[in-house]
């Protein structure tokens, strides 16, 4: 035994050293974790489970047959995150840059099939230079496993792909393929570097303008969260996964609320203008409606005309979609429909109720979004909305006009439950542009046409610009103060949880 023990604990010693010590601390001088650590920090304490650490690469050319690679790059398994079971993979920079061979791919290939066995989140930890330049078409098939199981497992458990390094060609579509994708300040995703950028279009760019997270969190809309460090990705991972649930077969964790759920909040009254066209921060009726004001938003920094996050209401998790008037006035527009109809879906899959507030213009005019297919983006939302069948309330709080008041959670796209506020106006277009195209020949034709055209305005909204004409024909259920909103999103919940049919799989959570 003693010879068989010592043999088995220098082997693991060596896996455990990865690339070895400069290579460690050449990570940590970066003021990064290494792929164990980040295990270590994610994961409840003790509770790693660790698959395939003996795994070796069968890789030959290229002087690999006298290359080692601990563990090929990447340390797999199982543990748990606040008691919640959760399969793992953390691709280890130290070893051959984190590079995916054909066993460092099959691997994670395995946790994945795992997670959809046990139907349990998968979390995968990317720090990666790509395939594996030695191992060539072994590698791309490895990809391809990788990705090939990334659409198996959509809709069916929750997927975050957490990227601390480099992530670039290939490799960036494992985590565009899930459901959530975290970017440190570190890290840097793109389909071709810079240097085959400057060569095929002449470009100058770094890694950081072209692919880093700022990037991805603002223009691209590639990514969901951006964190400074590992241990901020971290956190936040976990933050996400507790408005999750395991899988598409169960409900989001219930947590007994200590914010009491019938709390009136006749603060909205302060924070939401009556006058239409008076910008407000929709994020702060968010944080006085939901338990506690605790809001994650999701992609805060990109489409900001439309506010997407989760929260708890009651106790039970929710997902909340609504327009922000403070930017760009809260219009719908390419990518403010993409979001909105991405999250909806999400939502959907993970059984987690859709709270929606409405205050939106309409869509966005102009060549730019019409050549750039806002129809076809558009389209996505109604689709979303129409397709979801968890419970779903909506709020219109001041404007909903046209096919934005559809396809903003109607009850026409299939609403549970549709409240309005008194400030709301709910018809086809705003009381300027409907009375100049209604009223043009009147107004053309008088000897004051200014003064007539302020009359027809003024009788256009009496008669049209509130929430009485749609409350009139159950377009809406009912009309609310701004104190009972919090109280009667709750009795909305509360009502719509006997909803059948609710759980199990729904669709896959391809990326919009
Ligand atoms: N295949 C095999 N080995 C790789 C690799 C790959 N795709 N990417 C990196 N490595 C190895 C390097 O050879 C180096 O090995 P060493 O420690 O034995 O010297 C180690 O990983 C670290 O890489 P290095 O280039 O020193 O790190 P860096 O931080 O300066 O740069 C990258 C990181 C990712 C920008 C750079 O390694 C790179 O451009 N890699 C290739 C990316 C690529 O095009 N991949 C194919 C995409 S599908």
């Amino acid at each position: 035994w003693e010879e068989l023990l010592q043999q088995y604990r220098q082997r693991k010693e060596k896996i455990f050293e990865g690339g070895g010590k400069e290579r460690i601390k050449k990570i940590k001088d970066a003021g990064k974790l290494t792929a164990r650590e980040r295990i270590e920090y994610l994961l409840d304490p003790n509770s790693f489970v660790e698959l395939g650490a003996f795994v070796e690469h069968r890789a030959t050319a290229l002087g690999m047959d006298k290359t080692k690679a601990p563990a090929d790059g990447v340390v797999t398994g199982f543990g748990t995150i606040n008691g919640r079971l959760v399969f793992v993979a953390s691709q280890d920079f130290s070893v051959l840059g984190g590079s995916v061979g054909e066993m460092h791919a099959a691997k994670i290939a395995r946790v994945q099939d795992m997670a959809l066995q046990y139907k349990a989140p998968v979390i995968i930890m990317n720090d990666s230079g790509g395939a594996r330049i030695q191992e060539g078409v072994d590698a791309l098939k490895g990809y391809g496993d990788i990705f090939y199981r990334n659409v198996k497992a959509s809709g069916v458990v929750p997927q975050i792909a957490v990227v601390f390094g480099p992530c670039a060609g290939g490799a960036v579509y494992s985590p565009a393929l899930m459901d959530f994708v975290l970017m440190t300040s570190n890290a840097y995703m793109f389909i071709t570097g810079p240097k085959v950028v400057e060569t095929v279009t002449g470009e100058k760019v770094t890694n950081e303008q072209l692919g880093g997270p700022l990037v991805h969190a603002q223009k691209s809309g590639n990514i969901h969260f951006v964190a400074d460090t590992d241990e901020e990705a971290i956190d936040l991972t976990r933050r996400l996964l507790s408005y999750l649930p395991n899988s598409a077969y169960e409900k989001p964790m219930y947590i007994e609320p200590k914010d009491d759920p019938t709390r009136l909040v006749p603060e909205l009254a302060d924070i939401i203008p009556a006058e239409p066209n008076k910008a407000f921060d929709i994020k702060k009726v968010i944080q006085a409606i939901v338990d506690d004001g605790e809001f994650l938003e999701v992609q805060p920094e990109f489409a900001r005309s439309m506010v997407t996050g989760f929260a708890r209401l009651g106790g039970h998790v929710i997902g909340i979609v609504a327009n922000q008037s403070s930017y760009m006035a809260g219009v719908l527009d390419i990518d403010s429909s993409d979001k909105a109809a991405r999250f909806v879906r999400t939502c959907n899959v993970f059984n987690i109720p859709i709270v929606t507030l409405v205050d939106t213009p309409g869509y966005m005019p102009g060549t730019q979004q019409e050549y750039g297919g806002i129809i076809r983006h558009g389209a996505k939302l109604l689709y979303a909305y129409s397709e979801a069948e968890v419970p779903k309330i909506t709020l219109i709080v001041r404007k909903a006009f046209g096919g934005a008041y559809i396809a903003m959670g109607s009850k026409h796209l299939g609403a549970d439950m549709v409240l309005a506020l008194p400030s709301a106006q709910i018809a086809v277009m705003e009381a300027e542009g409907a009375a100049n195209i209604v009223f043009r020949k009147e107004i053309e034709s008088a000897e004051n046409p200014d003064q007539v055209r302020a009359e027809k305005i003024s009788e256009y909204r009496q008669q049209f610009a509130n929430p009485y004409v749609a409350a009139s024909r159950l377009y809406v259920d009912d009309v609310i103060e701004p104190q009972f909103v919090r109280l009667a999103i709750y009795n909305g919940l509360e009502l719509t949880f006997s909803k059948k049919g609710s759980v199990g799989v729904k669709h896959g959570n391809i990326p919009l």
